[in-house]
């Protein structure tokens, strides 16, 4: 009987544990297979913190958010803080080993899928599954856990119109992605965004406030500004309250900003989450099942394929920042602070 096992490493996002019960019951009931949750990303490898998956607890976790397995940012081919290990990679490989795992699904954004790669390079028979909110993962269209916190940020947006609207306020929101712009980009045309500032556009503030000041002028009586978290302004942190600051001060209009932050990772994936993350794990199983390893399982299209490991590399950014969807947002309107 084949036995593997299953982890979630980095940053948690909704639909990892639709993913596990994708992956765990096509597993146990269509090939039989043995399954083993592994704790905590890669430390749980690391101290064999096992939980063994059967149905019953498999069942009732599709709408939960978080992951059951919990997670970490632990790289086992980095040296970090508090190591006690000193060759972090062979104790996984011995670790494997002693478990009697044939197979590990690697469940993880960009970090993860690199790591996975190394360990496939060690021998381990390695298939990763593509998970962020930031829908920056090469090699796929779309990671699940995007469209849930991309709901999420446009429900925001929806509620920032009202009270901006009572106040005559310029509203910034900024929004998740680390160095991506996905969810700033399409939150902001569906939330109906005035001002959308992304890591890939280079703005200019002198634009952007031209922008507010025009829009006043015009009688609309407030705005709303969403700024990705990634953007270059100067500082590593805190780019919502930059803006803001340079706003008020160049424009004189009264502004407020909100920081949305971890809420965006938090909670029951939507059902297009639910989806994706279904398949992506049923096909991980099929891969096990057919020994094809060092692959990761990706969207393209319709369809759901596989990737070699090896070319799933650096990070994605937005595919083309002034492509289509950019430009109908400059139909609608949308300033990008560029000239
Ligand atoms: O990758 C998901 C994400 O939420 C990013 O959008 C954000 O920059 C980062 O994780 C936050 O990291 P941490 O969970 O370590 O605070």
């Amino acid at each position: 009987k084949m036995k593997i096992g299953i982890l979630s490493a980095g940053g948690d996002c909704p639909g990892i544990n639709a993913t596990i019960r994708g992956i765990g019951k096509t597993a146990i009931v269509e090939y039989g297979m043995e399954v083993v949750g592994i704790a905590n990303g890669f430390t749980g490898l690391l101290e064999k913190d096992v939980i063994p998956l059967n149905e019953q607890l498999l069942s009732g976790i599709l709408t939960l958010g978080g992951t059951i397995l919990g997670t970490s940012r632990m790289k086992p081919f980095k040296q970090q803080e508090g190591d006690i290990v000193s060759d972090k990679p062979q104790l996984i490989k011995q670790n494997y080993k002693e478990l009697g795992l044939d197979a590990l699904v690697c469940i993880g954004g960009n970090g993860t899928q690199e790591t996975a790669n190394l360990l496939y390079k060690e021998g381990l028979n390695i298939v990763g599954i593509p998970k962020t909110i930031d829908n920056d993962v090469w090699g796929t269209d779309v990671t699940f856990g995007f469209d849930t916190a991309l709901t999420i940020a446009t429900e925001a947006i929806d509620r920032l119109h009202t009270t901006a609207n009572s106040h005559k306020r310029v509203m910034v929101i900024e929004v998740m992605g680390h160095h991506a712009g996905w969810i700033a980009l399409h939150s902001g045309i569906a939330g109906g965004g005035d001002v959308i500032l992304l890591p890939e556009l280079d703005y200019d503030m002198d634009v952007v406030a031209n922008c507010l000041i025009e829009r006043n002028q015009k009688k609309k009586p407030y705005s709303i500004v969403v700024v990705a978290e990634g953007i270059k302004s100067g500082k590593k942190k805190n780019a919502g309250a930059y803006i803001s600051k340079k706003i008020r001060k160049m424009t004189g209009l009264e502004t407020r900003e909100t920081v949305l932050g971890y809420i965006q990772r938090g909670g029951s994936p939507t059902p297009a989450d639910r989806i994706l993350a279904t398949r992506y794990g049923t096909y991980a199983a099929q891969m096990i099942h057919q020994e094809n390893y060092g692959v990761m399982v990706a969207a393209r299209g319709n369809d759901i394929v596989s990737v070699p490991l090896d070319e799933v590399g650096g990070r994605l950014r937005l595919v083309e920042p002034d492509s289509g969807l950019v430009q109908k947002a400059r139909y609608m309107g949308v300033c990008f602070g560029g000239k």
